[in-house]
C-alpha cells in the first residue's frame, strides 16, 4: 500500500458531519495504511478552540473504535485547529502560513484536499478566499470536495457552480453523494456490465418496470431547520435518487474511468422525459407523516416535530414514476420513492422483468394473475447482496407456478471489511479518482428535472396528503404503481 501524502483542510472542523462521519473515515484510512505520517488535518471553524481543546474532539469522535489508546492519540496529533472567520480575507492568510508550515513538517508534496463540511451559504465565499488569497499550490495537487446540498435549485446551484470553478477546474472538485460510496451501489456496474446474462436483458425488451426505494424509520430528528427548506424530493430525490437511477440505467461506458461514467449518467440524465405541469400531477406523490397512534401513544406528526411550521407544505415523502427517452428504456417505468418514518430503514432496488406471454399451466392460458414476475432484487442497506425470484413448480400433485429464490448475502464478516461509505470516497478522491463522484452537468440535469416538479407542487397550497407512521406512505404512492398494472415488490 502506498502512503498517500495530503493536507486536508476541513471548513466545518467543528461541525456534526466532521465529527461523526470524516474523522472516523480518516481513522480507518489511517488504520488500513493509507495515511501514515505524511498527512495532516486543519480543523477551522468560528469558535476558538486550541489544538488541545480539538485532539479531545477527534477522540471522542472515535470511541467507537477499539484500537489502542496510544495510536488513536498518535493519529490525533496530526490535527491541528484554527479559528477561522470564512468571510475575513486575513484569515486565509494565516491559514496559508499553517498550511505551508505542516507542508514542511509532514513533508506533504503541497497536495491539498479542501472539504466543504459546513453551511452551503459559505461554499463559494471559501472558494473564491482560497484562490484570490493563493491557498493553492503549484507543485502538488489541489481537490475540493464539497458536500450537498449544492444549491436549492438549478439557479442558486450554477451560481455556486460558477464561483468554485473561477478556483477550481471540473476535475478537481469532487462532489459527494454518499450514495455512490456505497457497496451496493457501486455493485450496480459490476452487476450490469459483469454479467453477460444480465448486460442482455436489461432493456425495455425483457424488464417490465424498475422500483427503487429508500425508506427510513427516522422522521426529521432535529434538523428541521435545514429540512424544511429542503423536503423530500430535494433532501433525496435531486441527488440519492438520480444517482441509482443513473447507475441502473446508463449505457456501458467505454472505460471506467470517470470522465466516461460521467458522461454517460450525463447522457442518460438528458435522455429523462421532461413533464408537463399535468403530467407532474399524475406522476408524482408528495405526503407528510401524520399524527399516529402507536401503542397507545400519539406520535407527533411531521407538523408537530419542533421547528416544523404547524401549517408546513413541506414533503417527507415522495414517490414518482420517471420515463427514460432512449431506446433502451422507452416505456419502462422507474418507480421510486422516499419518505421517513416509513416502517423500516431499508434501501432497495427490485427490476421487475416482464411475464411469459402465456401461462399454460393456467386454466385460461391468459390469466397473468397467476404467474409471479421474475424479480432481480439488489438489497442495497441494511442487507446487502441481491437476490433473483423466478418461478418453479409447487412441490406435489398437480401443477401450480410458486416463486423461489436465488439468494446471495454478504455475511457479516464481508460487511466487515465493506469500508463506510466516507471512508471510500476520501479514498477514491486521494487518488484523484472521480468516477463517484457527481458531475456538473449530471448535477445541472437532475436540478432541471427536480425544478420542474418542485415549481408545480409550490403553487398548489392544497393540504398534502397525509400517511400513518410506520406504513409505506399513502395510498398514492400505491396506486401509481397499480396504475400500469404493477405492484411494490417491497412491502414491508
Ligand atoms: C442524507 C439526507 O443525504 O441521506 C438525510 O440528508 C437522510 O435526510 C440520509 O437521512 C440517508 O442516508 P443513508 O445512508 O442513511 O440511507
Amino acid at each position: 500500500r502506498t502512503d498517500l501524502a495530503a493536507l486536508f483542510i476541513i471548513f466545518g472542523g467543528s461541525g456534526d458531519l466532521a465529527q461523526r462521519k470524516l474523522y472516523p473515515a480518516l481513522f480507518n484510512l489511517y488504520q488500513k495504511g493509507y495515511l501514515k505520517e505524511h498527512f495532516a488535518v486543519i480543523g477551522t471553524a468560528r469558535r476558538p478552540w486550541s489544538d488541545e481543546h480539538y485532539h479531545e474532539i477527534i477522540m471522542t469522535s472515535l470511541a467507537g473504535f477499539e484500537a489502542d489508546e496510544t495510536v488513536k492519540k498518535t493519529f490525533a496529533s496530526h490535527f491541528y485547529y484554527q479559528s477561522h472567520d470564512v468571510t475575513d480575507a486575513q484569515h486565509y492568510e494565516t491559514l496559508k502560513q499553517l498550511a505551508a508550515k505542516l507542508d514542511d513538517q509532514y513533508q506533504l508534496q503541497q497536495n491539498r484536499i479542501y472539504y466543504m463540511a459546513m453551511s452551503p451559504r459559505f461554499f463559494g465565499t471559501i472558494a473564491s478566499h482560497l484562490g484570490s488569497e493563493a491557498l493553492l499550490t503549484a507543485d502538488g495537487f489541489n481537490r475540493l470536495i464539497i458536500e450537498k446540498p449544492f444549491g436549492r435549485d438549478y439557479d442558486s446551484a450554477k451560481i455556486l457552480n460558477d464561483e468554485l470553478t473561477q478556483t477550481f477546474e471540473e476535475d478537481q472538485i469532487y462532489r459527494i453523494d454518499h450514495y455512490l460510496g456505497k457497496e451496493m451501489i457501486q455493485n450496480i456496474m459490476a452487476l450490469r456490465f459483469g454479467n453477460g446474462l444480465l448486460g442482455a436483458v436489461w432493456n425495455k425488451q425483457f424488464i417490465d418496470n424498475v422500483q427503487i426505494t429508500l425508506a427510513e424509520s427516522v422522521g426529521v430528528e432535529d434538523r428541521a431547520g435545514y429540512y424544511e427548506t429542503s423536503g423530500a424530493l430535494r433532501d433525496m430525490m435531486q441527488n440519492h435518487i438520480m444517482q441509482v437511477i443513473g447507475m441502473l440505467a446508463m449505457e456501458m461506458p467505454v472505460s471506467f474511468s470517470a470522465e466516461d461514467v460521467q458522461r454517460e449518467k450525463t447522457r442518460l440524465f438528458k435522455s429523462i422525459q421532461p413533464y408537463t405541469p399535468a403530467e407532474i400531477k399524475t406522476n408524482f406523490v408528495r405526503a407528510q407523516y401524520g399524527e399516529t397512534p402507536v401503542e397507545g401513544q400519539t406520535q407527533p406528526g411531521y407538523r408537530q416535530e419542533t421547528n416544523v411550521a404547524p401549517a408546513s407544505q413541506t414533503e417527507t415523502f415522495v414517490a414518482g414514476k420517471v420515463l427514460i427517452d432512449n431506446e433502451r428504456w422507452c416505456g419502462v417505468p422507474f418507480y421510486v420513492r422516499t419518505g421517513k418514518r416509513l416502517a423500516r430503514k431499508e434501501t432497495q432496488i427490485n427490476i421487475v422483468f416482464k411475464k411469459t406471454g402465456v401461462n399454460i399451466f393456467a386454466p385460461d392460458k391468459n390469466d397473468q394473475s397467476a404467474v409471479a414476475p421474475d424479480v432481480l432484487t439488489i438489497f442495497v442497506e441494511p442487507e446487502q447482496g441481491f437476490a433473483l425470484t423466478l418461478n418453479g413448480k409447487k412441490v406435489g400433485q398437480g401443477f401450480e407456478l410458486v416463486p423461489g429464490q436465488l439468494a446471495y448475502q454478504y455475511n457479516q464478516q464481508m460487511l466487515a471489511d465493506s469500508p463506510e461509505a466516507y471512508e471510500r470516497l476520501i479514498l477514491e478522491a486521494l487518488n484523484g479518482d472521480g468516477t463517484n463522484f457527481t458531475h456538473w452537468r449530471e448535477l445541472a440535469a437532475s436540478w432541471q428535472f427536480v425544478d420542474a416538479i418542485r415549481k408545480v407542487w409550490d403553487a398548489d397550497q392544497t393540504a398534502l396528503p397525509t400517511y400513518p407512521i410506520g406504513s409505506m406512505g399513502p395510498k398514492e404512492a400505491t396506486e401509481l404503481v397499480q396504475s400500469t398494472g404493477a405492484e411494490w415488490i417491497f412491502d414491508p
